[in-house]
């Protein structure tokens, strides 16, 4: 499959990614249901997986976005820019934030940060992927879906420049 100038080879299945989401949704579900989290989805990658999410976590809650700008083509660069922010009070509430993907991890880091002004009760982070090998932080992934190596990847809500977000499995660059 082509994306611009790069060939990319299927990788993970739409099966193998429901099933990760709905066992993200079910501990999740059982560590908080009892209270009303609000989950909040980092835009424009977690569109489809905070989407899908929702669908599988069957007791009340809320969902909200926030948006940054940190990548460009394939690599991840180090400035984190805030494009759209909160606008809710989350004093007291069960707060996490649902990541498409963890690589680096400088993104998890600035949205902890921000989120650290706000008195919340628990805040968590939720990531559909991670790449191990890449994470440079000191920083707890409280649900990880699925490890996978650090090679690029576009799909399920993942781009190459603007591209790939729509496919709805999970396909790596080719070598
Ligand atoms: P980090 O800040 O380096 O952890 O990168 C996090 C963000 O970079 C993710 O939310 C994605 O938007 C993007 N990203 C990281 N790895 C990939 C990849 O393999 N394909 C597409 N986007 C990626
Ligand atoms: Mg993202």
């Amino acid at each position: 499959m082509q994306l611009h100038d790069k060939e990319f080879v299927p990788f993970i299945s739409a099966e193998e990614i429901d099933f990760a989401i709905a066992q993200m949704a079910k501990q999740i579900e059982a560590d908080f249901g009892d209270e009303i989290p609000v989950f909040i989805g980092v835009l424009n990658g977690a569109f489809m997986v905070v989407s899908d999410f929702m669908k599988h976590y069957k007791s009340p809650c809320e969902v909200s976005f926030v948006k940054f700008a940190s990548y460009e083509g394939i690599s991840s660069t180090h400035e984190l820019k805030q494009l759209i922010g909160l606008n809710q009070d989350l004093t007291g509430r069960t707060v996490v934030l649902i990541e498409d993907i963890v690589d680096t991890g400088n993104t998890i880091e600035g949205l902890k940060a921000l989120f650290k002004k706000q008195e919340v009760k628990h805040l968590k982070i939720a990531t559909l992927f991670f790449k191990p090998d890449a994470f440079k932080k000191d920083i707890k992934l409280d649900y990880v879906g699925i490890r996978i190596p650090d090679k690029f990847i576009v799909g399920f809500g993942l781009d190459y420049d603007g591209l790939g977000r729509n496919l709805p499995e999970v396909y790596q660059l080719k070598d």
